[in-house]
């Protein structure tokens, strides 16, 4: 955890309010595989990371609460009777959300003032939304004491995004943020909620996030849109979703469907099975099979479920040139946003170099890196 992080939040929190003040850190998350899985019911395998948002939270006297964002340097003041969206795009919504789906779970939360901060560059694919959802609904679920559990926690995060942020994501993110384990991977089956912390021990390689510092505007639109899709076949099929879809089932709609949509569907099912074999292969420390993998589940993503984009599509096949580099592909919802690059820990220097030189003498912009490590879920920090 970035210990400075959370000093600059308490030194901000101090300088703004008053009283006792409990301290809560969520991470980011990275996902080994299993990609546009989740709102299929599917498979997938992400991981807390040690980055996240730090957030400082107590009650208040006031007739209102005040929510400080130190990233963006804006205040946000709250009518807890009076919760609505706000039209435009703004951290603000996920706030408003959390506190109103909250409150429809338990309303038994008066005001309070709150500040935080963030180390995970925003729309990086890397869950900062996630992040700032669970830190801010655990920390009032600890103010509080409303008794809720984690589970129910994910699930207030999840439907802040959905209803008021518009996005109509899986669980994934929330899961993981809320439920990391260090130096895991959490396997989870989406349907069942049902996860198991898989020890990840790379031994000579490194996990590498290479950050294309792009983030299409599509991406939001994009994303709902390939969850219609996905839920229209498994309608025409009579199922719930397209876990419940076999190879079979999808090939009887192929003559009726447009092609686009059958390869979307395709790839969901395909992407499934990678993220099964990827935890036996991890579990048999295959890393180069397991690197394959990942170079395959980003070949659906880019061609078949169409969520890349260039900068994406460019640092996956350099890194494939690399022989030092597994395995590669890109992270989260796409459009832009990060890598993850398996890479041989001898070479780790020589991967950034190289792959920085080539991104910026390709697009003309630089990419970022970053080493991260697997760690655990959203916690109260002890000051
Ligand atoms: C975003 C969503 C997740 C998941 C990923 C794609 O991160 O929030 O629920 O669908 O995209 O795997």
């Amino acid at each position: 955890m970035n210990y400075e992080l959370i000093h600059t939040v308490k030194e901000k929190f101090q300088a703004e309010f008053e009283g006792e003040a409990l301290m809560v850190f969520s991470p980011g998350r990275i996902n080994l595989i299993g990609e546009h899985t989740d709102y299929n019911n599917g498979f997938v395998f992400p991981a807390a990371i040690d980055k996240g948002i730090a957030l400082m939270i107590s009650k208040s006297e006031n007739a209102h609460s005040t929510i400080v964002s130190v990233d963006m340097k804006e205040t946000l003041e709250v009518d807890l009777k009076n919760l609505n969206r706000i039209e435009a795009p703004t951290w603000k919504n996920y706030i408003i959300g959390v506190i109103a789906e909250l409150m429809k779970v338990n309303p038994n939360i008066t005001n309070f003032n709150c500040v935080f901060k963030g180390d995970i560059p925003v729309g990086s694919g890397l869950s900062s939304s996630a992040a700032l959802e669970n830190s801010l609904v655990f920390g009032l679920n600890e103010l509080f004491q409303l008794g809720l559990s984690k589970m129910e926690l994910i699930h207030v995060s999840q439907k802040a995004e959905h209803n008021y942020v518009g996005v109509k994501c899986g669980i994934m993110d929330q899961f993981a943020s809320m439920f990391g384990v260090e130096d895991h991977a959490l396997f989870l089956d989406c349907e069942s909620l049902q996860s198991e912390p898989v020890f990840i021990d790379l031994n000579a390689y490194d996990i590498l996030l290479v950050n294309s510092n792009v983030k299409h505007a599509l991406a939001e639109s994009a994303y709902n849109e390939r969850y219609e899709v996905c839920h229209k076949i498994a309608h025409q099929l009579n199922k719930l979703s397209l876990r419940d879809v076999t190879f079979e089932e999808l090939e009887t709609l192929k003559s009726k469907i447009s092609n686009a949509d059958y390869q979307k569907g395709l790839y969901v099912l395909e992407e499934n099975d990678r993220v099964v074999e990827c935890k036996k292969l991890l579990k048999q420390n295959d890393i180069e099979q397991v690197g394959q993998l990942l170079y395959l589940s980003h070949h659906g993503q880019s061609t078949m479920y169409q969520v890349s984009c260039k900068e994406l599509d460019f640092l996956i096949e350099e890194a494939k040139q690399m022989n030092y580099v597994v395995g590669a592909r890109m992270v989260g919802g796409g459009f832009g946003g990060c890598t993850i690059n398996l890479v041989l820990k001898s070479n780790s220097e020589e991967f950034q170099k190289s792959i920085s030189n080539l991104y910026q003498r390709k697009f003309d912009r630089t990419c970022s890196i970053h080493k991260v490590k697997l760690s655990d879920g959203t916690r109260v920090v002890k000051m």
